[in-house]
């Protein structure tokens, strides 16, 4: 079956800043820098951010290795921390600026649309240290300074500007479950993180409409989207999916698409003692300056039953979990190195979704991929990965992104995480997600079979589908 795309659909890879360049002439450190300074042994295998995929000295040649596996567009991230020096005054690092602005030429001149993220869980360590971070209005506001910089500096060229990416991760990971650095469990903290996250992106917009000459210019913000499903039909864990939903989806989703929080979720926050600090003032910021695109990062569904801790024991503490547990479905099919269940239609059920709720907004899927631990097994004689896995995970996606398409959802691009296997926050280099590989003692990159498999689908806009996936 042939599976089609629309024209000039974006068929490209993602990755971000602190994961690909290395720390190579960087004055300032980001929490991901400063945590693997002062705790290595909490990366696997004590890898840290230090060289990632050394970007910072071979993008060129990694572009040129992009071009050859069809790209059309790339997106990465600006560091904060590379591009700023002095963060109060905005003052910025020339280095820095010299390194973006190869890397945006490098992709025009090579025919890739450069697509840049501004945050990727990148905070510069100093603010988290000084202001504690995003609980912070004031680093909000130096976040601004930092946009527009950014704005100013490169917007002749790019036209695909993106506030932040996974907004929910930074609270989730800083501030709940502890997997970034501070590592904090405190549910009032983690709700007005949440919210002054959801400004920071809205003063940011407000600062691109005020600065972009640009026509073509457009921005928006990338959002893991994880429809949480329940575990059976009854009441209560109908109810666990769609607090989950509106934590894990609807708070961001909402609040940059229609300018407000959703009112189940503003009206449980407020029962439960934790909503968030705002001004009319910054509702309004909030509710004015909305995206013009979305990006979906997508990976996994979300299993929800009601949950069974009593709320009493969230007492001190607030925890989104006072409403959902997480469920363990019999027979869910699993990518077992990473521990995340596959469910490819979920992404045809988002695409419905934003058709339905969310104004048909011109949508891409902004990540969507498979991490593979030792993918050396799969090596053939020439010495290429063979990655068969990797194809039908992205065929099954795109299939079901083509569905959504088909019957009318906006969507414009499809981008795999990642180009070239790249550092990850606490695993490091233990999955690889790559259409190209690298070698990290070397740095010797080679393009897997995915590699050569999507060069073909983003020439032809299409791909066959095997009949036994369908
Ligand atoms: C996404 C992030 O959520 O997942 C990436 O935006 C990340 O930065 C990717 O690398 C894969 O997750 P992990 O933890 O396996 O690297």
């Amino acid at each position: 079956m042939n599976i089609t795309f629309p024209e000039n659909f974006w068929w490209g890879a993602a990755t971000s800043g602190p994961q690909s360049e290395g720390r190579f002439n960087k004055k300032q450190a980001n929490v991901f820098d400063y945590w693997y300074e002062i705790e290595p042994e909490a990366f696997y295998e004590q890898v840290g951010p230090d060289t990632a995929s050394n970007f910072y000295n071979s993008y060129k040649k990694d572009i040129s290795m992009m071009k050859e596996i069809g790209l059309n567009s790339f997106r990465t991230s600006i560091q904060w921390s590379r591009l700023i020096d002095d963060f109060e005054e905005g003052t910025v690092n020339e280095d820095g600026v010299r390194f973006y602005n190869a890397v945006i030429d490098e992709c025009i001149a090579q025919g890739i649309r450069p697509v840049i993220n501004l945050v990727h869980f990148d905070l510069p360590a100093v603010l988290q240290e000084q202001y504690g971070g995003w609980e912070s209005k004031h680093v909000v506001d130096l976040y601004v300074k930092f946009a527009t910089q950014c704005f100013q500096l490169f917007g002749d060229r790019v036209s695909d500007w993106f506030t932040f990416n996974e907004p929910l991760v930074i609270v989730d990971g800083a501030y709940l479950y502890q997997f970034h650095y501070p590592n904090l469990v405190d549910g009032k903290k983690a709700v007005q993180v949440a919210y002054n996250l959801t400004l920071a992106s809205a003063k940011a917009i407000a600062a691109y409409r005020r600065v972009n000459k640009n026509k073509e210019g457009k921005i928006g913000t990338i959002l893991n989207l994880t429809p949480s499903y329940p575990a059976t039909q009854s009441p209560e864990d109908q109810s666990a999916a769609h607090f989950a939903n509106l934590w894990m989806n609807d708070m961001f989703l909402d609040a940059a698409v229609k300018g407000s929080f959703p009112k189940d979720l503003v009206e449980i926050l407020k029962k439960d003692n934790v909503l968030w600090d705002s001004t009319e003032e910054e509702t309004n910021i909030i509710n004015t300056n909305r995206i013009d695109v979305l990006g979906v990062n997508f990976y996994h569904p979300h299993r929800v039953k009601q949950p069974s801790i009593s709320s009493d024991s969230l007492a001190v503490n607030w925890m989104p979990n006072k409403y959902f547990d997480n469920y363990d479905m019999p027979g869910r099919r699993m990518n077992v190195d990473k521990g995340w269940e596959i469910y490819p239609q979920a992404l045809y059920d988002i695409a419905l979704n934003i058709r339905d709720n969310y104004d048909n907004i011109p949508w891409f899927v902004s990540e969507n991929g498979m991490g593979v631990s030792k993918e050396e097994r799969y090596l053939n004689a020439d010495g290429v990965i063979e990655d068969d896995y990797r194809i039908q995970f992205i065929q099954e996606h795109l299939y079901w992104v083509a569905k959504g398409i088909s019957e009318g959802s906006n969507c414009f691009g499809y981008h795999l995480w990642t180009p070239i296997d790249c550092w990850s926050w606490k695993n490091a280099y233990r999955n690889r997600y790559g259409l190209i590989s690298n070698n990290i003692h070397t740095q010797v990159k080679t393009i897997k079979k995915s590699g050569y498999w999507f060069k073909n689908v983003a020439e032809e806009n299409k791909f066959i589908m095997p009949d036994d996936l369908i």
